[in-house]
């Protein structure tokens, strides 16, 4: 498997990373510079990652207008709202995916553990080891299951034992049981609510602190998405989960936070899933849950 023959968006942008910024990037120690107390708290979590006044532009367009929001650690954090309010641009600010838009130009601070990763000596490669992705559409490579998953380990020249990592990675997708006996054959030959596990699989592997997922199981049957929300209930036990999703049951069920998107590229109303979901306090955001617009 080479580097090159690699079509996934998320991780094209490993290709040609210098080796000598690769291994620098944000501070890896969890307290670094901050006492608990200034830190942040949400819901009994610390903060993980924090947007201050994030703004996002293509070209003349405004997407994102002066976001502010902290995102707990080890918790499901949901973003919904109308299309195009802006929640896939937030996400890609995330992991600096939006540096890959030529029309996109980001303004503002957004901290993982406290460090801006918008900082010049942050490398948007090592970047993106820490902060994993999952797309709308299950996107596994022609390549093997067992490939799929070993090629977020092999792009980042991971060291380990890798069929261990393979084996862990997708037990923890819970796709284990249904495919350890069929490690070499195709990913494409999976159902499609298999192969969205497989793709977080693949995401996990490295052992990312942040797991983005975009809409990720907005093209699977009630089963598979069942089976996706009780598996991202799971993943927020080891990591920090922001999901976007239209389906607003959904944020209510598996969401421990959730930031209400508006048109313009607003964020509305940031809080605790069951207030927003029961009382929030912005009229916009009661008629959107609740139907009457959007
Ligand atoms: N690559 C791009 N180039 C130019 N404009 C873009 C690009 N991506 C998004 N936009 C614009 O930015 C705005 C926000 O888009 P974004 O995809 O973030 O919305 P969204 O909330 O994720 O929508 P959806 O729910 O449909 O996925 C939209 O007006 C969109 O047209
Ligand atoms: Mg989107």
């Amino acid at each position: 498997m080479t580097r090159e023959n690699m079509t996934d968006e998320a991780s094209s942008p490993a290709d040609g990373g210098d080796p000598t910024t690769d291994e620098m990037l944000v501070e890896t120690s969890p307290t670094a510079g901050v006492s608990e107390s200034d830190s942040g708290t949400a819901g009994g979590s610390r903060t993980l990652v924090e947007a201050r006044n994030v703004n996002v532009w293509y070209d003349d367009d405004q997407a994102l207008n002066d976001i502010s929001l902290e995102i707990p650690e080890n918790r499901v954090t949901a973003m919904i709202g109308p299309s195009g309010c802006g929640k896939s641009t937030f996400l890609r600010c995330i992991n600096r995916m939006n540096d890959l838009i030529d029309a996109a130009r980001v303004e503002g601070d957004l901290f993982l553990r406290n460090k801006n990763v918008y900082d010049d000596d942050v490398d948007p490669v090592a970047l993106r080891r820490r902060v994993g992705m999952v797309f709308q559409k299950p996107n596994p490579f022609p390549k093997s299951i067992y490939d799929n998953v070993a090629y977020g380990l092999e792009i980042q020249d991971k060291e380990g034992d890798y069929d261990e990592i393979v084996e862990r990675s997708l037990k923890r997708a819970a796709l284990w049981d249904e495919v350890e006996d069929q490690l070499d054959e195709s990913g494409l030959e999976l159902s499609g609510g298999q192969q969205q596990r497989l793709c977080i699989a693949r995401a996990i592997a490295p052992d990312p602190e942040v797991l983005l997922m975009d809409e990720p199981a907005s093209a699977l049957d009630p089963v598979a998405t069942s089976k996706i929300e009780d598996l991202i209930s799971e993943l927020a036990e080891e990591y920090t989960v922001v999901i976007v999703t239209h389906n607003m049951q959904q944020a209510a069920r598996i969401s421990d936070k959730t930031a209400v998107f508006l048109t313009g590229g607003e964020l509305v109303e940031f809080g605790d899933t069951q207030k927003i979901f029961e009382n929030p306090d912005s009229q916009r955001v009661e008629d959107y849950i609740t139907g009457k617009f959007g």
